[in-house]
């Protein structure tokens, strides 16, 4: 008997995952994943086994459903690999107690009280620190002509803004720069010197802590510091411990780290590769409006958003997911890059469209762990794409795109570096 080959294709290779090519462009294997085995068993290079769910309707699913535990202990492996929830370090420096590692009602507890003190008026009032630091870091640069937008920009701005919020003292945080640095360069390679920041960090906000609570006022102070805001939260007489506080502000620094480098160089790579967008967006700010870029930077993270794989979840009975059983114990990963591309959810999900309106991607996650630095990070990727693009409105990137790297950790993809070059502005 002979085969038509019109009537049945070869069926397409399966992808390979976790390599050099996909970490530059995984998005091609996504859509492979999403039409031929949405919920998909892969062995990670951890040599961990984990479900990758990659349809928009079941990944957003999979986010809410209160079966799929966030606490390592559910999950099925040998106690050694436990606790790989993509937080480099974090079992040797003991800070399990965090938001992304734990279930109601717990994490209800704790994020209540986190949510008294980190508001979106705080946020708010915050907008012109992060303005300053915005304009300060592009002052380093802008008459040199040339830059790496993510060693100068995108790296340094995330973590001071948080460090100010926090109330970390400003001639401390360079020594939260390099640890956070350390983290970022080795989070998948050398432990010994993650581990090592990671205790370092632990150490400096124990104490930072300690002394906050000594010497916190009867009365909140205006523009009083996050951290002392922490310690002042109550919910029916109950405060944070100083180690869930310590936790907390670990969680805060280490999930608004890194999301926030890779969503300003993710994001302006992304404009730079798509000029007649990037034009629309700078006539926008030209004319003094905000509009196009509110929807840009949402349209930026689900076109190409920091955060590839949602944080770990465990099976906690046997479930289905997309029609495919999930055993207890199973370790499922919330593929939000693939989801985000989904045509059964978003027209042209492959086109980077800046105007999109219906547009409730999964940048952010979904459920009780969505974003709770989601305000923030808006902030920042605002203020950080329209000053560049106002500042340097010829920036042009100084390589070819195949020579770019792409930093492909697990959970987070983003760019190792992004050299720019325009028109130099100003003497400084
Ligand atoms: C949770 C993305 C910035 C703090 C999450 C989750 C995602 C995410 C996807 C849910 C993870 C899951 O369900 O497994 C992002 C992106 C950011 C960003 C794309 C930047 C563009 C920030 C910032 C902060 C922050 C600036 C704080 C300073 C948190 C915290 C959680 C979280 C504390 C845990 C919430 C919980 O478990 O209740 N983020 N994030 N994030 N994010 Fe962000």
């Amino acid at each position: 008997m002979t085969v038509d080959p019109v009537s049945h294709p070869a069926p397409a290779p399966v992808p390979e995952l976790f390599t050099w090519e996909f970490a530059a462009d995984p998005y091609p294997a996504y859509a492979w994943l999403r039409e031929h085995a949405p919920v998909r068993r892969t062995r990670l290079p951890s040599g961990v086994e984990a479900w990758l769910v990659t349809r928009y309707a079941d990944a957003r699913q999979a986010l809410a459903d209160p079966r799929l535990s966030k606490n390592p202990a559910h999950h099925d492996e040998p106690a050694h690999a436990k606790g790989r929830t993509g937080i480099p370090g974090e079992r040797s420096a003991n800070l399990m107690t965090h938001l992304l590692n734990i279930d109601p009602p717990d994490h209800t507890r704790l994020r209540r009280l986190v949510s008294k003190a980190f508001t979106p008026r705080r946020v708010a009032e915050f907008a012109p620190r992060v303005q300053e630091l915005t304009d300060g870091l592009i002052d380093r640069f802008a008459a040199r002509g040339s830059a790496d937008l993510i060693h100068e920009f995108a790296f340094p701005l995330p973590i001071y803004a948080i460090c100010d919020l926090l109330g970390v003292p400003r001639e401390d945080q360079d020594d939260f720069r390099d640890w956070a640095g350390m983290m970022i360069r080795h989070g998948g390679g050398p432990r010994g010197g993650v581990a090592r920041s990671v205790k370092k960090m632990r150490g400096y906000l124990a104490e930072l802590i300690h002394r906050k609570r000594a010497e916190l006022p009867a009365e909140p102070a205006p523009g009083e510091d996050l951290i002392s805001g922490l310690i002042r939260a109550s919910d029916h007489g109950e405060h944070l411990t100083e180690n869930e506080a310590a936790a907390m502000c670990f969680v805060l620094l280490f999930a608004g780290f890194e999301t926030t480098v890779n969503l300003i160089g993710n994001g302006t790579y992304a404009l730079l590769r798509h000029p007649e967008q990037r034009r629309l967006l700078q006539d926008s700010l030209a004319a003094g409006r905000t509009d196009l870029l509110e929807t840009g930077v949402e349209e930026l993270l689900r076109y190409d958003g920091p955060v590839e794989l949602a944080t770990w979840r465990f099976a906690t009975e046997p479930l289905t997911i997309g029609g495919q059983r999930v055993e207890t114990g199973d370790p499922v990963l919330v593929v939000l890059a693939a989801a985000d591309r989904d045509p059964e959810r978003f027209d042209a999900p492959d086109t980077l469209d800046l105007t999109r309106r219906d547009n409730q991607h999964l940048g952010y996650g979904h459920g009780i762990h969505y974003c709770l630095g989601a305000p923030l990070a808006r902030l920042e990727g605002r203020s950080a794409l329209a000053t560049l693009l106002t500042r340097l409105p010829d920036l042009q990137l100084a390589v070819d795109s195949g020579d770019l790297r792409w930093r492909g950790g697990l959970i987070m993809r983003g760019l190792r570096t992004l050299p720019v070059t325009f028109t130099p502005v100003g003497d400084s």
